[in-house]
């Protein structure tokens, strides 16, 4: 997506080696006209699909996901890292292995109230680096007995292997702008 690639460009800072910084329209400050553009262009990608909800796991995906769900008219629900009071109840649960330096394999949960047999979810996200995420998505998705509809990201990093992964299992990615390095 041109405009994206544009900002990304003007805007976006390398730190660390392979770690690029959005900070200021999309991790932290939010240009919320881009987002707009952003689900827009999702809306038109996956129109075929019958998307009928909108995963993301907190907390970048949850800003992007709700702008994205008013293009497609949809529910969205967020997966959360941490089992709360207020989902106490019965959840579908994942184990999300982060190979970022530091990070431990985290839960992820999301209440069986808001995940159904038959839904074609999409799953959208900022980045797809390692796929780490995306997949422990996937298996809540499958626990649930929903069908995934595609995955969604803003910035895909092709040289991680998440993309490989992905589309190794025919899953249908769009990523709207690609960092080859
Ligand atoms: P994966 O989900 O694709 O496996 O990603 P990985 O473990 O490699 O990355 C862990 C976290 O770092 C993820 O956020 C991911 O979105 C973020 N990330 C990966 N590469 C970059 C990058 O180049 N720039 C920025 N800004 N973020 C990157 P998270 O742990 O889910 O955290 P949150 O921000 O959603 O709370």
């Amino acid at each position: 997506m041109k405009l994206l690639e544009e900002r990304i460009r003007k805007d976006g800072k390398i730190k660390g080696g392979d770690v690029l910084k959005v900070d200021s329209f999309l991790n932290h400050q939010m240009d919320v006209e881009l987002f707009a553009r952003m689900g827009e262009e999702w809306a038109r990608l996956y129109a075929g699909e019958g998307v009928n909800k909108i995963l993301t796991i907190e907390a970048s995906g949850i800003g992007i996901a709700c702008v994205a769900a008013q293009a497609f008219r949809v529910p969205v629900v967020f997966a959360k890292k941490s089992k709360t009071k207020n989902i106490a109840g019965d959840v579908y649960t994942a184990q999300v292995e982060s190979f970022t330096q530091g990070k431990r394999p985290y839960p992820i949960f999301v209440s069986k109230e808001f995940l159904h047999p038959g839904e074609r979810v999409l799953l959208i996200d900022d980045f797809l680096a390692n796929g780490n995420a995306a997949l422990g998505a996937i298996e809540l998705i499958d626990q649930a007995g929903a069908q995934l509809a595609g995955m969604g990201f803003i910035i895909e990093k092709a040289f991680q292997q998440g993309g490989g992964i992905l589309r190794d299992r025919g899953i249908h990615i769009e990523s709207l702008a690609m960092i080859d390095s």
